[in-house]
């Protein structure tokens, strides 16, 4: 009885509250993330519809113009992969284009109002690296990309989102801070994927830990922006790699029964070595 009255009282505020109570509609943010790549693939912005008044687009941690960024090339994507936040209303898609005439790894995450009505975009972020960046080599990128299994998790063994966000920060709190190496749930087996660098050799005992930075007294990684999905155990965050020259940076985290099991990374830094900032 009381759950019927709670029920109806919600269904009451809905009706009356039409836009504090709107839910995020999935189809929607997808509609949004396939414009977005068929607008990669004509160089133009023009596919994207739903896009809010107070709309930004940011690249490599920058405010942009839209057409003078990634739009203003022409891609083929060989391969794209898509997470869904319906708690922020936002997804996180990562793309890699090695046979265009010009070579991309991108990743982008874009945000939709989560309670107006139409689920509007209001940002779209991109992390966006070409040859010059990172470890950059999107056909070697490519090749390990698609070796990867990322199934859906069965809601039973679904981490929550606190727990995914908390993995995520721990990791990315290295740089600055040595007791967070033992708060990561390193998983074993686990593969990184530092632009085109893999730490995966196939083998049960592959480790995430292979590299870590050991100085844990360096400038952190800030402004981090997130997209969470619990169905495919996937953390994104976007931020400043403050230790590396403010280097605009993508890290992907995919857990798998509580424990790390892949990380992708995208950092746009050119003309530094392996061993600075590690
Ligand atoms: C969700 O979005 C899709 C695609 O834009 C639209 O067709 C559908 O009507 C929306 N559903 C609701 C409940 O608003
Ligand atoms: C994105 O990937 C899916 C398979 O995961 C594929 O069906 C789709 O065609 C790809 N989209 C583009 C624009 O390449
Ligand atoms: C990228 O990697 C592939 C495969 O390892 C290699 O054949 C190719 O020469 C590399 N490209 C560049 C530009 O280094
Ligand atoms: C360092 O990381 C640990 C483990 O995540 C955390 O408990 C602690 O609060 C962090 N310290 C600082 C100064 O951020
Ligand atoms: C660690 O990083 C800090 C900040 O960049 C630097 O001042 C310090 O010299 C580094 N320590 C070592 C051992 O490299």
């Amino acid at each position: 009885m009381f759950a019927f009255t709670f029920r109806q009282a919600l269904f009451l505020a809905s009706t009356l509250l039409p836009t504090a109570t709107a839910a995020c509609n999935r189809s929607s943010l997808l509609l949004t993330v396939d414009q977005f790549l068929l607008g990669l693939t004509m160089g133009q912005a023009g596919p994207l519809e739903n896009i809010a008044d107070d709309f930004v687009y940011i690249e490599n941690n920058k405010p942009a113009v839209i057409v003078s960024g990634i739009f203003n090339n022409i891609l083929k994507i060989d391969f794209n992969r898509t997470i869904i936040d319906l708690t922020t209303c936002s997804t996180f898609t990562e793309v890699i284009s090695s046979t265009s005439f010009k070579p991309f790894v991108l990743g982008a995450q874009i945000h939709h109002h989560p309670t107006d009505k139409y689920n509007s975009v209001y940002k779209i972020d991109t992390i966006v690296s070409t040859t010059g960046s990172w470890f950059f080599n999107a056909s070697q990128t490519l090749h390990y990309a698609l070796q990867e299994a990322w199934p859906v998790i069965s809601p039973a063994r679904q981490d929550t989102r606190q727990f995914l966000q908390k993995a995520a920060d721990a990791y990315l709190d290295m740089w600055h801070n040595k007791s967070a190496i033992d708060a990561v749930p390193w998983g074993t087996p686990c593969a990184r994927l530092e632009g085109s660098v893999y730490t995966g050799k196939g083998r049960p005992d592959d480790s995430c830990k292979v590299g870590i930075p050991t100085n844990n007294t360096q400038p952190p990684n800030s402004d981090r922006r997130y997209v969470v999905d619990e169905g495919m155990g996937t953390v994104s965050v976007l931020c400043n790699f403050e230790h590396l020259g403010n280097a605009p940076d993508s890290h992907l985290f995919r857990l798998e029964g509580g424990r790390l099991r892949f990380v992708h990374t995208i950092t746009v830094v050119g003309g530094f070595g392996w061993s600075v900032g590690r």
